[in-house]
């Protein structure tokens, strides 16, 4: 793993996603929630200013939750098109169908299909208070294909200030890629801003592999970077060790 702390994770994450899609990417995986907006801001720039095309790139999405349609304010796949991807000029952009009649199914076709456009490039993640990725909450199974999941209550009260702080509109439901699923992914870029992240990094970066924090799977990954600010970082041990290491990295490294 790669730690990078820094007052300006969105550069980062940038920087990483301008890499691969210069780089030749074809797939990349994106994520919802407030936490990836800033580097969606800064790649929609960059399209605008700097001329990077994501021509030939498709896109999958890590969740949705069950109940809404596509085009809810609050449905995943509409988030993703308002903030970032009706910005640049990407193509296809997949993600999990929430009104299908039989979530299973879906979530089977779902898991199917990215194994077709994939394997995905560059998976972007944030991370939930209680350590999850997508939705897959404490308790996941490790190797988790995508599938039908239960939020906890503490997800979905998380969640509620994007549904007018009103718990009732918070589905219940979701379908997530699973953890095997997101590991199947080239590089994992994990970005976490603010003081309520802190725990949750701390037990990813330095807690056990542990179902109990689904996204502590990043230390099994081979490449995954997790790029936080001060304040996610400060429940970090090593931090010192960290900003060593980021500092003094070879120019050719790529694995972690
Ligand atoms: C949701 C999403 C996750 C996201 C998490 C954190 O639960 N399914 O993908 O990482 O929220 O959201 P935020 O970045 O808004 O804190």
């Amino acid at each position: 793993m790669e730690v990078v702390i820094t007052d300006h994770p969105e550069q980062v994450m940038a920087d990483i996603i301008t890499g691969a899609v210069r780089g030749g990417a074809t797939t990349l995986g994106l994520a919802t929630g407030s936490s990836p907006l800033p580097t969606y801001r800064e790649l929609i720039r960059r399209h605008r200013e700097e001329g990077l095309s994501f021509a030939g790139v498709d896109a999958v999405l890590l969740d949705e939750y069950v109940g809404l349609p596509p085009t809810h304010p609050e449905s995943y796949a509409r988030f993703i098109r308002d903030n970032f991807t009706d910005h640049i000029d990407i193509g296809e952009v997949y993600s999990p169908d929430g009104m299908a009649p039989d979530s299973r199914i879906a979530a089977d076709a779902y898991d199917a299909l990215i194994g077709e456009v994939g394997p995905v490039d560059v998976q972007i993640l944030g991370i939930g208070s209680n350590g999850h990725i997508g939705f897959n909450e404490p308790s996941s199974s490790l190797t988790s294909r995508t599938r039908i999941k239960t939020l906890t209550e503490k997800t979905r009260r998380d969640n509620a200030r994007f549904f007018d702080d009103d718990l009732d509109q918070v589905p219940f439901h979701v379908i997530t890629q699973g953890l095997g699923t997101i590991c199947d992914a080239r590089h994992l870029a994990l970005v976490a801003t603010g003081e309520g992240k802190a725990a949750a990094i701390a037990a990813t970066v330095e807690g056990p592999l542990s179902a109990s924090c689904p996204a502590s799977i990043l230390q099994w990954h081979p490449r995954a970077t997790i790029v936080v600010d001060e304040a996610a970082a400060s429940k970090l041990r090593d931090a010192d060790y960290y900003r060593y290491v980021y500092t003094n990295k070879p120019e050719n490294q790529a694995g972690h």
